[in-house]
């Protein structure tokens, strides 16, 4: 337990506030700040945090407890092993890794080693897919482990050798590039291009584009950003969602590195377009390392003038972008929750509407995208409507980039047209004899063999862009399962239907397991996860029951057919 000295405490709080700005939305900022200086987030941080920032201390506490990242005192170890347990994550050979972990530290998962040393933890998707298992130990991730290599990462830790600063971040392996990938575009070119034009020309180069949001939702990008042009509002926000959290997904995680420029000209754009003069990142927790990336872009972009006043010379256009960690909240990608969490609230999901582009960051106006979203915005202002037209199908235009993972020969990042056929796609990441494909994450569907002639593309099947396979040896009991444990842990448990609902289904697949779940009760169970779908509060509750009833329709007797339990 570290003993603070409550003068020294205050200095540092107030040193936080000078760099974070005195308002409610810094607390999030605040707090990784002093959890990062002291380990943890004592009752004494938090009560003299409250007292400076004038909000109760109940508040502080409240969005303590909500976001997974934080730690209180005697929570936790001095090393954290957070292991995925994500189902791409499982099929790698997940269970193997927590079996060693448990064995070398004598504890089960959810424990800490007598010495305080150690934690070991489950954890959500930490965006290696394709590069399971992942283990992430405080801030440094660790992509493809093995029994093996356990023991040494635990020494490791003891030699105290993990800790730097910022560490490496591991490549994507990106095994099929398309003309998003491939772009020559220099981000410079594409910005000076964009602000060439008036605003309402750039907006309408978008709208003939047909560029529909790559986040999952599609909403029509030109649409949401005329909405925010056209609101009155001298104070108008862009988001940039960089909370990849769907397992399965980490096509952002390459975006954000290896096209970082056009990622924040994009921004930039959509500043220019609604009239905004501030922008945020908000980057997942898991993702720490891709930080000092991006804020080493953003100084650069202020060197260039890029950012800034009167960008690129244009007056009266005036832009700046703050990075914003998460603190591990799956539900905080849903864009009003990301939008509390920005100003220092728990990330609970407003009602809809209002919608963010009348009221979103501090009740203004706001556009949230999706970085894929903003790249692509980029790429058309320089290279045209009818360059990005020429991809995809008519509803669905353009290229979209694919986090692939499971059984399949090369999983990696893929960019494809919309409209390829899922067949199409199997063939190509080299998968053989598969049972189904997930399509859009633990939100999304899964697909049997006899649809994987349909075709990938908002009118068909959409996906945000987590592709996983699954090959003739997978239980897709044990699949469903996950997918249920997953979404049991990210309800925010606002509202009844998600909160309560799912445990019913997951409880459903425990009975099935062990043999005792009648038909008649799947039958029951499949009416509650429709009523979930449609009574739910946000995108979360609403879509957690998919998979599970697409499992549920297409591998009915797999489930069933399992033997009573002999106790
Ligand atoms: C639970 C939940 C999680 C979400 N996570 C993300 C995310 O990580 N990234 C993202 O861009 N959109 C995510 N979304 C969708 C956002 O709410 C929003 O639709 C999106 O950021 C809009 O950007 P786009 O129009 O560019 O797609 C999520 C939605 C829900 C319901
Ligand atoms: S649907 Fe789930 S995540 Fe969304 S508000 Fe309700 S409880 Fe929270």
């Amino acid at each position: 337990m570290p003993i603070i000295e409550r003068d020294k405490l205050n200095a540092k709080i107030a040193e936080l506030l000078d760099k974070h700005g005195k308002n409610r939305s810094a607390l999030l900022p605040v707090l990784q700040d002093l959890q990062e200086e002291y380990g943890c987030l004592t009752g004494l941080i938090m009560q003299e945090t409250a007292h400076a920032m004038e909000i109760h201390p109940s508040e502080v506490e409240g969005v303590v407890s909500f976001y997974s990242f934080f730690r209180t005192e005697g929570q936790e170890g001095r090393y954290v092993i957070r292991l995925c347990r994500t189902i791409s994550c499982e099929l790698a050979g997940k269970a193997q890794v927590a079996n060693q972990f448990e064995n070398e530290l004598g504890i089960e998962f959810g424990e800490t080693t007598p010495d305080g040393m150690f934690t070991l933890e489950y954890t959500n998707c930490l965006g290696m897919c394709d590069q399971g298992p992942a283990v992430m130990i405080n801030d440094r991730l660790f992509a493809r482990v093995t029994p093996a290599m356990v023991p040494q990462l635990i020494e490791d830790c003891r030699r105290d050798f993990l800790k730097s600063e910022f560490p490496e971040v591991v490549p994507s392996d990106v095994r099929k590039a398309g003309p998003i990938i491939q772009s020559d575009v220099e981000a410079g070119d594409a910005l000076q291009a964009a602000l060439e034009l008036s605003r309402a020309d750039f907006i309408s180069r978008l709208r003939d584009s047909g560029l529909k949001g790559r986040g999952g939702a599609g909403f029509p990008t030109a649409v949401k950003w005329q909405l925010a042009a056209a609101a009155r509002s001298d104070n108008k926000f862009v988001v940039c969602n960089a909370d990849e959290g769907e397992p399965g997904t980490f096509k952002d995680r390459y975006l954000l590195f290896d096209q970082t420029d056009l990622m924040l000209t994009g921004m930039i754009m959509g500043g220019y377009a609604i009239g905004a003069r501030k922008g945020f990142i908000y980057l997942r927790g898991e993702y720490l390392y891709l930080k000092k990336h991006i804020e080493d872009a953003l100084t650069r972009f202020r060197e260039q003038g890029r950012l800034g006043e009167a960008i690129l010379g244009k007056d009266g256009f005036d832009f700046d972008i703050e990075l914003r960690m998460g603190a591990g909240a799956y539900v905080c990608g849903e864009e009003t929750a990301l939008i509390e969490s920005l100003e220092g609230f728990r990330g609970e999901p407003r009602n809809r509407p209002p919608f963010p582009v009348d009221t979103g960051f501090n009740n203004n106006p706001s556009i949230v995208n999706n970085v894929e979203t903003f790249v692509a915005a980029a790429l058309i202002a320089a290279k045209g409507s009818d360059w990005f037209k020429a991809h995809g199908t008519e509803k669905s235009t353009g290229t979209k980039l694919f986090s692939v993972s499971g059984d399949c020969k090369r999983p990696g990042i893929y960019e494809l047209p919309f409209g390829t056929t899922v067949s199409q796609l199997l063939e190509e990441v080299g998968a053989e004899s598969t049972k189904a494909v997930q399509i859009g994450g633990a939100s999304g569907h899964c697909i049997p063999e006899s649809e994987f002639d349909r075709t990938i593309a908002f009118e068909d099947v959409s996906s945000g862009g987590s592709i996983i396979v699954f090959d003739q040896s997978r239980d897709m009991l044990q699949v469903a399962k996950n997918f249920m444990e997953f979404f049991v842990e990210a309800s925010c448990g606002q509202c009844t239907p998600c909160r309560d609902g799912n445990v019913t289904l997951l409880e459903g697949l425990e009975m099935l397991e062990e043999g005792r779940c009648p038909a008649s009760y799947l039958k029951e169970l499949t009416k509650l996860g429709e009523t979930i779908q449609i009574a739910s509060k946000c995108g979360l509750g609403q879509s957690s029951p998919n998979a599970f009833l697409s499992i549920v329709k297409h591998f009915k007797n797999e489930l069933l057919g399992r033997a009573p339990k002999v106790s």
